[in-house]
Protein backbone atom coordinates (compact mmCIF):
# COMPACT_ATOMS: atom_id res chain seq x y z
CA UNK A 1 0.00 0.00 0.00
CA UNK A 2 1.07 4.08 -0.82
CA UNK A 3 1.68 6.36 1.82
CA UNK A 4 -1.45 9.01 0.99
CA UNK A 5 1.81 11.86 0.43
CA UNK A 6 3.25 9.62 -2.35
CA UNK A 7 -0.03 9.15 -3.72
CA UNK A 8 -0.81 12.58 -3.81
CA UNK A 9 2.28 13.61 -5.40
CA UNK A 10 2.23 11.30 -8.64
CA UNK A 11 -1.40 12.69 -9.11
CA UNK A 12 -2.30 15.75 -11.89
CA UNK A 13 -4.39 18.48 -10.93
CA UNK A 14 -7.65 17.25 -11.88
CA UNK A 15 -7.09 13.92 -10.89
CA UNK A 16 -6.11 15.74 -7.19
CA UNK A 17 -8.71 17.90 -6.81
CA UNK A 18 -11.83 15.06 -6.89
CA UNK A 19 -10.87 13.09 -4.17
CA UNK A 20 -10.04 15.79 -2.13
CA UNK A 21 -13.43 17.44 -2.79
CA UNK A 22 -15.08 13.89 -2.04
CA UNK A 23 -12.85 14.09 1.17
CA UNK A 24 -14.36 17.25 2.09
CA UNK A 25 -18.17 15.93 1.55
CA UNK A 26 -17.50 13.00 3.79
CA UNK A 27 -16.02 15.28 6.43
CA UNK A 28 -18.72 17.69 6.31
CA UNK A 29 -21.46 14.68 6.62
CA UNK A 30 -20.02 13.54 9.27
CA UNK A 31 -19.70 16.47 11.70
CA UNK A 32 -23.62 17.47 10.15
CA UNK A 33 -24.62 13.85 11.52
CA UNK A 34 -22.98 14.47 14.36
CA UNK A 35 -24.61 17.45 14.97
CA UNK A 36 -28.05 16.12 13.92
CA UNK A 37 -27.33 13.25 16.09
CA UNK A 38 -26.60 15.38 19.14
CA UNK A 39 -30.08 17.36 18.62
CA UNK A 40 -31.91 13.83 17.95
CA UNK A 41 -30.37 12.77 21.49
CA UNK A 42 -31.46 16.01 23.06
CA UNK A 43 -34.97 15.83 21.38
CA UNK A 44 -35.60 11.95 22.31
CA UNK A 45 -34.14 13.02 26.32
CA UNK A 46 -36.65 15.39 26.39
CA UNK A 47 -39.57 13.00 25.16
CA UNK A 48 -37.87 10.21 27.66
CA UNK A 49 -38.92 13.06 30.49
CA UNK A 50 -42.21 13.79 28.97
CA UNK A 51 -42.62 9.87 29.88
CA UNK A 52 -41.40 10.04 33.02
CA UNK A 53 -43.25 13.05 34.45
CA UNK A 54 -43.86 11.13 37.88
CA UNK A 55 -44.42 14.08 40.32
CA UNK A 56 -46.75 11.04 42.12
CA UNK A 57 -43.46 9.68 42.81
CA UNK A 58 -45.39 5.93 41.21
CA UNK A 59 -42.10 4.68 39.93
CA UNK A 60 -41.15 4.31 43.48
CA UNK A 61 -43.82 1.81 43.63
CA UNK A 62 -42.41 -1.92 44.62
CA UNK A 63 -45.33 -4.35 43.16
CA UNK A 64 -46.50 -7.07 45.71
CA UNK A 65 -46.59 -10.55 43.60
CA UNK A 66 -49.56 -12.25 45.69
CA UNK A 67 -52.63 -11.32 46.75
CA UNK A 68 -52.65 -9.42 49.42
CA UNK A 69 -56.25 -10.86 51.18
CA UNK A 70 -54.44 -12.99 54.16
CA UNK A 71 -52.79 -10.18 55.54
CA UNK A 72 -54.30 -9.19 59.39
CA UNK A 73 -55.14 -5.18 59.10
CA UNK A 74 -52.21 -3.30 60.36
CA UNK A 75 -53.80 -0.88 62.35
CA UNK A 76 -51.90 2.28 63.86
CA UNK A 77 -51.28 2.60 67.00
CA UNK A 78 -49.80 6.05 67.26
CA UNK A 79 -51.05 7.73 70.38
CA UNK A 80 -47.89 9.05 72.25
CA UNK A 81 -48.21 9.55 76.26
CA UNK A 82 -47.33 12.98 77.83
CA UNK A 83 -48.86 16.26 77.17
CA UNK A 84 -51.88 16.56 74.55
CA UNK A 85 -50.63 18.76 71.19
CA UNK A 86 -52.85 20.00 68.94
CA UNK A 87 -50.23 20.09 65.57
CA UNK A 88 -51.26 18.71 62.15
CA UNK A 89 -48.71 16.18 63.13
CA UNK A 90 -48.08 15.48 59.27
CA UNK A 91 -45.64 12.78 57.95
CA UNK A 92 -44.28 12.06 54.39
CA UNK A 93 -46.20 10.26 52.48
CA UNK A 94 -44.05 7.10 52.05
CA UNK A 95 -45.90 5.51 48.07
CA UNK A 96 -45.95 2.36 48.88
CA UNK A 97 -47.63 2.86 52.08
CA UNK A 98 -50.73 4.36 50.23
CA UNK A 99 -53.43 2.17 49.79
CA UNK A 100 -53.27 -1.14 51.10
CA UNK A 101 -55.63 -4.38 50.76
CA UNK A 102 -55.89 -7.00 53.89
CA UNK A 103 -58.28 -9.90 55.09
CA UNK A 104 -61.21 -7.11 55.38
CA UNK A 105 -60.95 -6.07 52.08
CA UNK A 106 -63.96 -9.00 50.93
CA UNK A 107 -66.70 -7.65 53.08
CA UNK A 108 -65.70 -3.74 53.10
CA UNK A 109 -65.69 -3.80 49.27
CA UNK A 110 -69.10 -5.67 49.39
CA UNK A 111 -70.37 -3.21 51.81
CA UNK A 112 -69.70 -0.47 49.42
CA UNK A 113 -70.79 -2.11 46.29
CA UNK A 114 -74.49 -1.91 48.21
CA UNK A 115 -73.72 1.56 49.02
CA UNK A 116 -73.04 2.41 45.68
CA UNK A 117 -75.52 0.89 43.93
CA UNK A 118 -78.49 1.83 46.27
CA UNK A 119 -81.47 3.82 45.73
CA UNK A 120 -79.81 6.63 48.14
CA UNK A 121 -76.22 6.22 47.14
CA UNK A 122 -75.92 10.14 47.29
CA UNK A 123 -75.64 9.15 51.14
CA UNK A 124 -72.62 7.10 50.92
CA UNK A 125 -71.30 8.87 47.49
CA UNK A 126 -71.87 12.63 46.06
CA UNK A 127 -70.46 14.52 44.03
CA UNK A 128 -71.14 18.06 43.55
CA UNK A 129 -69.28 18.83 39.81
CA UNK A 130 -70.99 16.12 37.85
CA UNK A 131 -68.16 14.37 35.79
CA UNK A 132 -65.11 16.30 35.51
CA UNK A 133 -61.30 16.39 35.55
CA UNK A 134 -61.03 16.23 39.50
CA UNK A 135 -62.59 12.69 38.67
CA UNK A 136 -61.70 11.26 35.91
CA UNK A 137 -57.71 12.14 37.12
CA UNK A 138 -58.72 10.62 40.48
CA UNK A 139 -59.97 7.40 38.56
CA UNK A 140 -56.73 6.94 36.62
CA UNK A 141 -54.55 7.74 39.37
CA UNK A 142 -56.20 4.96 42.02
CA UNK A 143 -56.17 2.61 38.91
CA UNK A 144 -52.51 3.36 38.33
CA UNK A 145 -51.75 2.85 41.71
CA UNK A 146 -53.32 -0.10 42.71
CA UNK A 147 -52.74 -2.23 38.88
CA UNK A 148 -49.01 -1.56 39.57
CA UNK A 149 -48.70 -1.88 43.47
CA UNK A 150 -51.35 -5.08 43.71
CA UNK A 151 -50.82 -6.72 39.86
CA UNK A 152 -52.25 -10.04 40.71
CA UNK A 153 -55.42 -8.57 42.29
CA UNK A 154 -56.30 -5.84 40.19
CA UNK A 155 -55.85 -5.15 35.97
CA UNK A 156 -56.54 -3.15 33.45
CA UNK A 157 -57.22 -2.65 29.71
CA UNK A 158 -58.24 0.03 27.89
CA UNK A 159 -61.82 0.15 29.19
CA UNK A 160 -61.74 -1.80 31.86
CA UNK A 161 -60.53 -2.29 35.38
CA UNK A 162 -61.11 -5.85 37.04
CA UNK A 163 -60.94 -7.27 40.16
CA UNK A 164 -60.59 -11.19 39.22
CA UNK A 165 -61.11 -12.94 42.64
CA UNK A 166 -64.32 -10.96 42.61
CA UNK A 167 -65.20 -11.58 39.01
CA UNK A 168 -65.89 -7.53 39.20
CA UNK A 169 -65.16 -5.25 35.88
CA UNK A 170 -65.76 -1.26 36.17
CA UNK A 171 -65.58 0.53 33.24
CA UNK A 172 -62.79 3.22 33.29
CA UNK A 173 -63.74 5.57 30.31
CA UNK A 174 -67.30 7.23 29.36
CA UNK A 175 -69.91 5.94 29.36
CA UNK A 176 -68.90 4.79 32.99
CA UNK A 177 -71.17 2.34 34.57
CA UNK A 178 -70.75 3.84 37.84
CA UNK A 179 -69.16 7.90 38.58
CA UNK A 180 -65.69 7.32 38.66
CA UNK A 181 -65.21 8.45 42.26
CA UNK A 182 -67.46 5.45 43.25
CA UNK A 183 -65.52 3.30 41.17
CA UNK A 184 -62.31 4.79 42.84
CA UNK A 185 -63.80 4.25 45.82
CA UNK A 186 -64.56 0.66 45.34
CA UNK A 187 -60.95 -0.36 44.13
CA UNK A 188 -59.44 0.92 47.62
CA UNK A 189 -60.23 0.57 51.53
CA UNK A 190 -60.05 4.15 52.27
CA UNK A 191 -62.91 6.41 51.84
CA UNK A 192 -62.07 9.56 49.14
CA UNK A 193 -63.18 13.12 49.52
CA UNK A 194 -62.18 15.41 46.80
CA UNK A 195 -61.53 19.47 47.74
CA UNK A 196 -61.55 22.31 45.26
CA UNK A 197 -60.09 25.58 45.86
CA UNK A 198 -62.90 28.11 45.97
CA UNK A 199 -63.55 31.52 46.86
CA UNK A 200 -60.36 33.37 48.98
CA UNK A 201 -58.18 30.10 48.12
CA UNK A 202 -60.47 28.44 50.58
CA UNK A 203 -61.12 24.55 49.90
CA UNK A 204 -64.48 23.06 49.44
CA UNK A 205 -65.56 19.60 50.03
CA UNK A 206 -66.59 19.00 46.40
CA UNK A 207 -67.40 15.23 47.05
CA UNK A 208 -66.53 11.77 48.65
CA UNK A 209 -67.05 8.47 48.82
CA UNK A 210 -67.83 8.33 52.47
CA UNK A 211 -67.83 4.66 53.75
CA UNK A 212 -67.21 5.11 57.06
CA UNK A 213 -68.25 7.64 58.83
CA UNK A 214 -67.45 8.86 62.26
CA UNK A 215 -70.88 10.48 63.75
CA UNK A 216 -72.05 12.47 60.61
CA UNK A 217 -73.45 12.19 57.49
CA UNK A 218 -72.21 13.07 53.86
CA UNK A 219 -75.14 15.22 52.91
CA UNK A 220 -74.57 17.37 56.12
CA UNK A 221 -70.99 18.77 54.96
CA UNK A 222 -70.76 18.43 51.07
CA UNK A 223 -69.95 21.73 49.67
CA UNK A 224 -68.37 22.85 53.47
CA UNK A 225 -65.25 24.82 53.48
CA UNK A 226 -62.44 23.09 55.29
CA UNK A 227 -62.65 25.54 58.56
CA UNK A 228 -66.51 24.58 58.69
CA UNK A 229 -65.91 20.93 58.65
CA UNK A 230 -63.17 21.70 61.77
CA UNK A 231 -65.42 24.15 63.68
CA UNK A 232 -66.69 21.25 65.78
CA UNK A 233 -62.98 20.41 66.89
CA UNK A 234 -61.43 22.04 69.97
CA UNK A 235 -58.32 24.54 69.70
CA UNK A 236 -58.32 24.14 65.73
CA UNK A 237 -59.15 27.87 65.33
CA UNK A 238 -56.41 28.87 67.60
CA UNK A 239 -54.06 26.13 66.77
CA UNK A 240 -54.29 24.58 63.36
CA UNK A 241 -56.52 27.13 60.71
CA UNK A 242 -53.99 29.31 59.80
CA UNK A 243 -51.09 26.89 58.93
CA UNK A 244 -53.58 24.35 57.87
CA UNK A 245 -55.35 26.63 55.39
CA UNK A 246 -51.56 27.46 54.38
CA UNK A 247 -50.86 24.07 53.93
CA UNK A 248 -53.38 23.42 51.45
CA UNK A 249 -52.55 26.51 48.97
CA UNK A 250 -49.26 25.25 49.35
CA UNK A 251 -49.56 21.27 48.71
CA UNK A 252 -47.58 19.91 45.71
CA UNK A 253 -48.23 16.38 44.25
CA UNK A 254 -44.77 15.71 45.09
CA UNK A 255 -44.95 16.32 48.86
CA UNK A 256 -48.19 14.02 50.20
CA UNK A 257 -48.33 13.82 53.56
CA UNK A 258 -49.97 10.42 55.91
CA UNK A 259 -51.16 11.92 59.42
CA UNK A 260 -53.16 9.80 61.91
CA UNK A 261 -56.81 10.27 63.98
CA UNK A 262 -58.06 9.03 66.88
CA UNK A 263 -61.73 7.94 68.49
CA UNK A 264 -63.13 6.23 71.01
CA UNK A 265 -66.20 5.01 70.13
CA UNK A 266 -69.31 2.69 71.68
CA UNK A 267 -70.40 -0.11 68.82
CA UNK A 268 -68.01 -2.53 66.51
CA UNK A 269 -69.38 -0.67 63.27
CA UNK A 270 -67.46 0.88 61.18
CA UNK A 271 -69.99 2.62 59.55
CA UNK A 272 -71.11 5.26 62.30
CA UNK A 273 -73.57 8.22 61.57
CA UNK A 274 -74.58 8.79 64.68
CA UNK A 275 -73.16 11.73 66.59
CA UNK A 276 -70.93 10.01 69.15
CA UNK A 277 -71.96 12.20 72.12
CA UNK A 278 -75.57 10.89 71.57
CA UNK A 279 -74.54 7.50 72.88
CA UNK A 280 -75.76 6.67 76.10
CA UNK A 281 -72.71 6.18 79.14
CA UNK A 282 -70.55 3.01 78.61
CA UNK A 283 -70.78 0.11 81.37
CA UNK A 284 -68.78 -2.19 79.80
CA UNK A 285 -65.43 -2.29 78.49
CA UNK A 286 -66.63 -4.45 75.44
CA UNK A 287 -68.38 -1.77 74.07
CA UNK A 288 -65.74 0.03 73.44
CA UNK A 289 -63.79 0.13 70.54
CA UNK A 290 -60.57 2.44 69.29
CA UNK A 291 -61.48 3.97 65.61
CA UNK A 292 -57.62 5.07 64.42
CA UNK A 293 -57.67 6.66 61.09
CA UNK A 294 -54.79 6.75 58.59
CA UNK A 295 -55.43 9.07 56.56
CA UNK A 296 -53.38 10.89 53.39
CA UNK A 297 -53.56 14.39 51.67
CA UNK A 298 -52.24 14.84 47.70
CA UNK A 299 -52.67 17.43 45.00
CA UNK A 300 -53.53 15.78 41.37
CA UNK A 301 -51.30 17.01 38.88
CA UNK A 302 -53.28 18.08 36.00
CA UNK A 303 -56.46 19.18 38.04
CA UNK A 304 -54.96 20.15 40.68
CA UNK A 305 -57.84 19.05 43.00
CA UNK A 306 -56.75 17.85 46.27
CA UNK A 307 -57.22 14.17 47.71
CA UNK A 308 -58.04 13.24 51.10
CA UNK A 309 -58.05 9.93 51.99
CA UNK A 310 -59.16 7.73 55.08
CA UNK A 311 -58.73 4.42 55.78
CA UNK A 312 -60.38 3.53 59.28
CA UNK A 313 -59.95 0.84 61.82
CA UNK A 314 -61.79 -0.45 64.14
CA UNK A 315 -60.46 -2.62 67.42
CA UNK A 316 -61.67 -3.56 70.28
CA UNK A 317 -60.80 -1.58 73.27
CA UNK A 318 -60.16 -5.27 74.97
CA UNK A 319 -57.81 -6.71 72.41
CA UNK A 320 -55.00 -3.87 74.15
CA UNK A 321 -54.98 -6.66 77.06
CA UNK A 322 -52.03 -8.21 74.86
CA UNK A 323 -50.33 -5.09 74.66
CA UNK A 324 -49.83 -3.65 77.90
CA UNK A 325 -47.57 -1.29 76.96
CA UNK A 326 -49.75 0.34 74.14
CA UNK A 327 -52.68 0.50 76.60
CA UNK A 328 -50.74 2.25 79.43
CA UNK A 329 -49.33 4.81 76.20
CA UNK A 330 -53.15 5.37 75.27
CA UNK A 331 -54.46 5.66 78.93
CA UNK A 332 -51.85 8.28 79.48
CA UNK A 333 -52.80 10.32 76.43
CA UNK A 334 -56.38 10.32 76.90
CA UNK A 335 -55.57 11.22 80.89
CA UNK A 336 -53.71 14.08 79.68
CA UNK A 337 -56.85 15.70 77.50
CA UNK A 338 -57.33 19.16 77.84
CA UNK A 339 -61.10 19.49 79.14
CA UNK A 340 -62.28 20.84 75.76
CA UNK A 341 -60.90 17.65 73.84
CA UNK A 342 -61.94 15.30 76.70
CA UNK A 343 -65.11 16.76 76.25
CA UNK A 344 -65.10 15.73 72.22
CA UNK A 345 -63.73 12.68 72.27
CA UNK A 346 -66.58 12.01 74.66
CA UNK A 347 -64.96 10.91 77.97
CA UNK A 348 -67.39 11.24 80.10
CA UNK A 349 -68.83 8.62 78.12
CA UNK A 350 -66.09 5.96 78.26
CA UNK A 351 -63.63 7.36 80.51
CA UNK A 352 -64.97 5.24 83.79
CA UNK A 353 -65.09 1.59 82.02
CA UNK A 354 -61.90 2.51 80.12
CA UNK A 355 -60.07 3.71 83.46
CA UNK A 356 -61.25 0.45 85.21
CA UNK A 357 -59.99 -1.60 82.66
CA UNK A 358 -56.62 0.05 82.52
CA UNK A 359 -56.38 -0.61 86.49
CA UNK A 360 -57.00 -4.09 86.33
CA UNK A 361 -55.29 -5.33 83.17
CA UNK A 362 -52.10 -3.07 84.22
CA UNK A 363 -52.62 -3.61 88.45
CA UNK A 364 -51.89 -0.20 89.12
CA UNK A 365 -54.02 3.27 89.55
CA UNK A 366 -51.78 5.44 87.80
CA UNK A 367 -48.90 5.22 84.87
CA UNK A 368 -45.37 5.23 85.02
CA UNK A 369 -44.56 6.47 81.19
CA UNK A 370 -43.40 10.07 81.66
CA UNK A 371 -40.25 8.54 82.58
CA UNK A 372 -40.30 6.05 80.41
CA UNK A 373 -41.38 7.01 77.04
CA UNK A 374 -38.89 5.35 74.97
CA UNK A 375 -40.92 2.28 75.51
CA UNK A 376 -43.86 3.27 74.12
CA UNK A 377 -43.59 4.25 71.16
CA UNK A 378 -46.05 5.41 68.59
CA UNK A 379 -46.04 2.84 65.83
CA UNK A 380 -47.67 3.38 62.42
CA UNK A 381 -48.56 1.57 59.53
CA UNK A 382 -45.52 0.11 57.52
CA UNK A 383 -45.18 -0.02 53.93
CA UNK A 384 -43.89 -3.90 53.60
CA UNK A 385 -45.89 -6.63 51.36
CA UNK A 386 -47.58 -8.79 53.64
CA UNK A 387 -44.36 -11.69 54.95
CA UNK A 388 -43.03 -14.08 52.10
CA UNK A 389 -44.06 -11.96 49.39
C1 LIG B 1 -53.81 18.52 56.83
C2 LIG B 1 -55.03 18.12 56.85
C3 LIG B 1 -55.89 17.93 58.07
C4 LIG B 1 -55.63 18.04 59.41
C5 LIG B 1 -54.32 18.43 60.05
C6 LIG B 1 -56.87 17.74 60.11
C7 LIG B 1 -57.01 17.75 61.48
C8 LIG B 1 -58.12 17.34 62.16
C9 LIG B 1 -58.23 17.20 63.58
C10 LIG B 1 -57.12 17.48 64.56
C11 LIG B 1 -59.46 16.77 63.86
C12 LIG B 1 -60.00 16.44 65.23
C13 LIG B 1 -60.16 14.97 65.37
C14 LIG B 1 -59.55 14.39 66.57
O1 LIG B 1 -58.56 14.93 67.10
O2 LIG B 1 -60.04 13.36 67.00
C15 LIG B 1 -60.16 16.65 62.61
C16 LIG B 1 -61.46 16.24 62.50
C17 LIG B 1 -62.08 16.12 61.31
N1 LIG B 1 -61.56 16.33 60.06
FE1 LIG B 1 -59.72 16.94 59.64
N2 LIG B 1 -57.84 17.48 59.20
C18 LIG B 1 -57.29 17.58 57.95
C19 LIG B 1 -57.91 17.44 56.76
C20 LIG B 1 -59.23 17.15 56.64
C21 LIG B 1 -59.92 17.08 55.38
C22 LIG B 1 -59.31 17.36 54.01
C23 LIG B 1 -61.16 16.72 55.64
C24 LIG B 1 -62.18 16.52 54.58
C25 LIG B 1 -63.32 16.80 54.50
C26 LIG B 1 -61.29 16.57 57.09
C27 LIG B 1 -62.43 16.21 57.78
C28 LIG B 1 -62.53 16.10 59.14
C29 LIG B 1 -63.75 15.72 59.84
C30 LIG B 1 -65.07 15.37 59.19
C31 LIG B 1 -63.47 15.73 61.18
C32 LIG B 1 -64.44 15.43 62.31
C33 LIG B 1 -65.06 16.74 62.73
C34 LIG B 1 -66.13 16.54 63.76
O3 LIG B 1 -65.82 16.02 64.82
O4 LIG B 1 -67.24 16.90 63.49
N3 LIG B 1 -60.10 16.84 57.64
N4 LIG B 1 -59.32 17.00 61.58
Amino acid sequence: MFPLTTYLTDLGPLEIGFPLIVLLTLILRVTKHSHLSKKESKDSSSKAQTLVFDPLGFRNITPCKELPLHQRPDWPRYWKPGKFQMTMALRKLDINNWFKYDELFDSEHKQKVTMATAPDAENYVDYLDGIDDAVVELLDTVVTYVTKRYPNMVRVDDEYVYIDHLQEKYRIREPYDLHPLAVAGLLIMDDLYVLKKGHKDRYTLRGAFLACPSGWRLQQRIGWQLHQIHDPVPMWKEKLRKSMERFFVNLQPSKAIQRNNLFIQPVGQIFHVVPFEENLKYESIDQVHIRTELQSLTRLPRSEASIFTVRTYLTPMSDLRHEPEQLEALWDHTRNFPPDTANYKCHHLWGDVFEQFCQDVLGKRDTEIASNEEKTKPTVPTSQCPAGF
